[in-house]
């Protein structure tokens, strides 16, 4: 038996597995963002741990005989996102999310500060990077800073509580931009230029490596005989891939999570900047990835859903399958974007909005709008040689068939539909537990995952998104100069 977690931003799930993958039981607990200022984005470490342990109690009522069993434990995270501990270990301040976007001036800085950081670090500094981060608390929270002992990630922390160690893996240290990427370690160089060493980041394990014991108390409190071995795991886009058995190169997905992610699995690091494409390290040992990521998708959705008082299982209910593109435009741009604009910045946007527009078509609107987002990823990634003619497709919005048929009509991809793709990086992570406790070759293990339905793009749809790209761009184009404007 294997016990997949996953820390996302709605919510941490877990899973249960038997040693034939099969899920045995699910549990998710939902999470509340906290934004106290526009652009900022934080939460309480605690209300992960006790999300997570109500999660485990929920299995454990289902399943206590299979949970006693579990041998080996995976953590998927949301990635990027800065813990700031004391030597005492405890948490100095709530943490400061993946897309916070308070730190861009100070990724001018960093990028001014270090001219090897593209190469090294694989990435633009973006202000929902962890580093910039820690710049912003040294400048506006000194005292935090001054007391700062170790800079954790989302999943690090949780395992320091699970297991007493501060240990890492490299695919999600990758967001940080304190990591070489390309040798898969920490950079003394970019950790210098935010005032940090080594010192204050946990050890690297790869993802499918073991890393750490859970506590015996924990292992007695969820009746376990034995303290089952925790595996390196990954940040949640990586731990998804290996849920998909997304592990060769060109195995391609897209994830319609909170944020939405177009990942190509690659088997070399290919740093690619321009276009403000992400180039991470993979969870397995020498395999990367690249990655155009979109700020608000689901996360849209339900700002919408927020905004027009209906569940978004009624919005997505009362929409007619799409057959011609919404009247409207929307940008998705509500905690700015990175791919490919790296725009802190910038902000959302209804357009073309006439009497007609009705519930039905803003929300056809909001769907198209992550999907076009989507489609500067694509682009992003084929200038980069990197050419996604098929993907998967994972997290909670894959579960709306229209959805679904939006993002390949505009992507001009066919899109796979996984079963249990809405469990997203909790499945790969039990995976990594696996081949942690095993040693099993990760092909062995990371089969592909089992297709549902393949979506094909709609030709007439297509060609609608098609005509409708350019306005969509021009837009952005034409809010990017006025949020210029003084
Ligand atoms: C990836 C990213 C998001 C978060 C969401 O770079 O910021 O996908 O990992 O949890």
């Amino acid at each position: 038996m294997f016990l997949g977690f996953d820390f996302g931003t709605s919510s941490v799930k877990a899973l249960l597995v038997d040693g034939e993958q099969c899920v045995l039981a699910d549990a998710a607990e939902p999470l509340d963002v906290s934004r106290p200022r526009p652009g900022w984005s934080e939460q309480d470490p605690e209300a992960w741990w006790r999300a997570m342990l109500a999660a485990v109690d929920a299995l454990r009522a289902a399943r206590p005989r299979e949970l006693a069993e579990v041998r080996g434990i995976g953590l998927s995270g949301q990635m990027h996102g800065a813990v700031l501990v004391d030597r005492s270990g405890a948490v100095l301040r709530p943490c400061i999310l993946w897309d916070d976007t308070r730190a861009t001036a100070e990724c001018r800085e960093l990028e001014a500060a270090v001219p090897a950081l593209h190469e090294v670090a694989g990435n633009l500094a973006m202000p929902g990077f962890t580093a910039p981060k820690l710049l912003w608390v040294r400048r506006h929270e000194p005292e935090v800073f001054a007391r700062t002992s170790h800079v954790l990630l989302p999943k690090a922390w949780v395992r320091h509580r699970l297991t007493g160690e501060m240990i890492e893996d490299p695919s999600d240290a990758s967001g940080t931009l304190w990591l070489d990427v390309g040798r898969r370690e920490w950079s003394d160089e970019l950790l210098g230029a935010t005032g940090l060493g080594r010192a204050a980041m946990p050890r690297l394990a790869e993802g499918s490596a073991p890393a750490g014991a859970l506590r015996p108390e924990l292992a007695a409190r969820w009746g376990m005989a034995r303290p089952p071995v925790l595996a390196g795991g990954a940040g949640d886009n990586a731990a998804g891939a290996v849920g998909l058995g997304a592990i060769r190169p060109g195995d391609a997905f897209v994830s319609l999570g909170t944020s939405g992610v177009l990942w190509a699995t690659t088997d070399r690091y290919v740093p690619w900047p321009r276009g403000a494409v992400h180039s991470f390290c993979h969870a397995l040992p020498r395999t990367w990835h690249q990655m155009g990521v979109t700020l608000s998708a689901a996360a849209s959705l339900a700002w919408w859903s927020g905004v027009s008082g209906r569940p978004e299982s009624e919005l997505l209910a009362e929409m007619p399958p799409p057959r011609a593109a919404s009247p409207a435009v929307f940008l998705p741009y509500l905690s700015g974007e990175r791919t490919p604009h790296n725009d802190g910045a910038i902000r959302g946007a209804f357009a073309g909005l006439s009497h007609g527009a009705d519930r039905a078509a803003l929300t056809q609107a909001v769907l198209e709008g992550v999907a076009f987002s989507l489609r500067d990823c694509l682009d992003a990634l084929a200038a980069s040689g990197t050419v996604v003619r098929e993907a998967s497709v994972i997290g909670g919005g894959s579960r709306s068939r229209a959805w679904v048929a939006i993002a390949a009509a505009a992507l001009g991809v066919p899109l796979h539909r996984v079963v249990s793709g809405e469990l997203g990086g909790a499945f790969g992570a039990t995976r990594l537990a696996r081949l942690a406790v095993t040693g099993e070759a990760a092909e062995d293990v990371c089969v592909p995952a089992v297709r549902a339905e393949t979506v094909e793009p709609d030709p007439a749809l297509a060609e609608a998104y098609a005509s409708r790209l350019p306005r969509y761009r021009a837009l952005y184009r034409a809010l990017s100069s006025l949020e210029a404007a003084p």
